[in-house]
């Protein structure tokens, strides 16, 4: 399963790649807009921390049929790794479709049931992008929206990667990568929380105290 970022934040963005374990980065307007920075600015300088590592998704924001194909093919002309972020509606379905034929990468975001999630497959979508911590919040079972997806592209065998989003926890990212998500995207401080154990911080201390207590003369470091 591949690990994506849901941040805007570069600091964030550049740490977690310096640990290795970053594929991707998922923005939307409100990530954005706590960026403070001008969007076109903030996207390129992801982009270029992302490189060809993985993609980066930046959301359009009109609500038509054509605005949305023009924000598309505009975000995605800024560097060969941004893909499309479309919300899941009449018109987004609409825009999907027309810009997968010319080969623009779509992340079909805002699904929140399987058929919208069918649908998004069926448009051609690059990525579908079902927000289970707000199903969760809404007291729903946001994880059964995954497996039904998972299982929905694998039965028809449709190229639409699953990406797990609007992530609150480590649970959810276990949960995810169990159920077959290609994809989890996840706030940093989760990210964080899924390379910790405190197990791991007590054993290393004890590992380190009992090798300094070796004679030095009788280490090799
Ligand atoms: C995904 O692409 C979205 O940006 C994101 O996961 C939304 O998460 P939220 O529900 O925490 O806002």
């Amino acid at each position: 399963m591949q690990i994506f970022l849901d941040t805007a934040v570069l600091d964030e963005i550049r740490q977690a790649a310096e640990w290795g374990v970053l594929d991707g980065v998922t923005t939307n307007p409100t990530l954005a807009a706590r960026a403070g920075r001008a969007f076109k600015e903030n996207i390129l300088a992801i982009s270029e921390i992302i490189g060809d590592r993985g993609t980066v998704s930046a959301e359009t924001v009109s609500t038509d049929v054509e605005g949305m194909i023009e924000e598309a093919r505009l975000v995605t002309s800024w560097a060969p790794n941004i893909v499309a972020k479309i919300p899941c509606t009449p018109n987004g379905l609409a825009a999907t479709r027309k810009l997968a034929e010319e080969g623009i990468r779509v992340n079909m975001t805002l699904v929140f049931n399987a058929t919208q999630g069918l649908l998004a497959m069926k448009a051609g979508a690059y990525y579908v992008s079902p927000f289970i911590g707000r199903l969760d919040d809404a007291g729903q079972n946001g994880m059964e929206l995954i497996e039904q997806l998972v299982h929905i592209k694998h039965t028809y065998g449709f190229e639409t990667q699953v990406l797990a989003a609007s992530i609150r926890h480590p649970m959810h990212v276990v949960q995810a990568a169990m159920l077959g998500a290609d994809i989890a995207t996840m706030p940093f401080k989760v990210l964080q929380q899924i390379m910790k154990h405190p197990l791991t911080d007590i054993g290393l201390q004890r590992f380190l105290e009992d090798w300094a207590s070796i004679p030095e003369e009788m280490r090799p470091f």
